[in-house]
């Protein structure tokens, strides 16, 4: 099959041309696989969910998902793959819990390129062990999207994860593998996944092992996600959500020290990202305004365990990157 869009494949920009996308896969997919079995890796990001949520009308439970949690994932995510997929939608749904592997490998390493190596191996391996339990699988689904094709001829790069074993090498069902990032938007809304799940903003395959800096422990770790939970929070409260490119938290491995309850503390401080991109190749600083500011500051400073500081970060794109490693 060829690689290439067809020039004269209209923009997918309406519900009415989503659904006709829709049920054109539909046919398709059930024209590739069968009544073959077919395997896919769930993350819970926008190309992966929809790219089952086509799969799940087209083949039912001959699509088995796996979706492996890495510990790195954000506050909430795993239990809306679990609810979206398993409870509404009724796939067939293998859930994961790798935390304890990923995270005790990852003890004590600090070089981010390092940290990337680990996580990407890990997922990789997890995902092969669970591949090699099932019977008949015949396919792998793929959340691959136009611009990855453009980009890194076929191989979801970002997502860090080298190839699977040879034995596992299967034959690729990508049935978004033509559409631009809007339109896999557009027709997530259209199979009726979750307007958040649907306008999710970037997040690295890495997730938040790349904002918890240098070596990552487990009480640094829940400072991030925590930290990143208020901030999507408010960010949802002050109408931000979907508008802003990107918004997170990170936490460095630094402490300085604070005053709470007239005592002395020794902490770690948060520092708060958002910016504006069109291609993450640049980037612009989001002006959040000073009293949604201060009240995230004002919350992260009082929910959150270990932190004592929060810091905003004014750097663009470049000269610094989006992330910090
Ligand atoms: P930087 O930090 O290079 O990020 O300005 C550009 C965009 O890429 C995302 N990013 C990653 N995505 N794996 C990913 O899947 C990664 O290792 C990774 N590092 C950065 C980042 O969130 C931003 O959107």
């Amino acid at each position: 099959m060829s690689d290439v869009r067809d020039p004269n494949m209209a923009r997918i920009t309406t519900k009415e041309l989503a659904d006709k996308f829709i049920a054109e896969q539909i046919a398709a997919i059930r024209a590739q696989v069968g009544d073959k079995k077919v395997l896919l890796a769930l993350s819970g990001g926008v190309d992966s969910s929809v790219c089952a949520a086509l799969l799940i009308k087209a083949i039912g439970n001959n699509l088995t998902c796996v979706h492996v949690n890495h510990g790195l994932l954000r506050k909430g995510e795993p239990e809306q793959v679990i609810k979206v997929f398993k409870e509404e939608l009724g796939a067939n749904l293998i859930y994961v819990d790798a935390v304890d592997r990923f995270l005790d490998a990852l003890a004590g390493v600090s070089d981010p390129e390092t940290k990337r190596k680990i996580i990407g191996k890990i997922f990789i391996d997890v995902f092969a062990e669970e591949a090699r339990k099932l019977d008949g699988i015949a396919f792998l689904g793929q959340g691959t999207i136009y611009p990855d094709i453009l980009e890194s001829k076929g191989i979801k790069a970002h997502h860090n994860v080298g190839g699977l074993p040879e034995d596992l090498k299967f034959e690729l069902v990508e049935p978004v593998k033509f559409l631009y990032k809007d339109e896999v938007r557009v027709v997530g809304e259209a199979l009726g996944l979750p307007h958040n799940m649907v306008y999710r903003q970037p997040f690295p395959g890495p997730g938040l092992g790349v904002r918890c800096v240098g070596a990552i422990t487990r009480d640094r770790l829940e400072a991030v996600r925590e930290a990143d939970a208020i901030l999507r929070e408010e960010f949802a409260n002050a109408g931000l959500e979907g508008k802003v490119w990107q918004y997170f938290t990170i936490v460095p491995d630094f402490r300085s020290t604070g005053i709470k309850d007239n005592k002395r503390t020794f902490e770690w401080p948060v520092v708060i990202r958002a910016v504006n991109s069109v291609d993450a190749t640049s980037a612009t600083i989001e002006p959040i305004p000073y009293e949604i500011l201060n009240k995230i500051v004002n919350r992260i400073l009082n929910e959150v365990k270990g932190v004592n500081r929060v810091l905003y970060d004014l750097s663009p794109k470049p000269v610094a990157t989006i992330e910090w490693e």
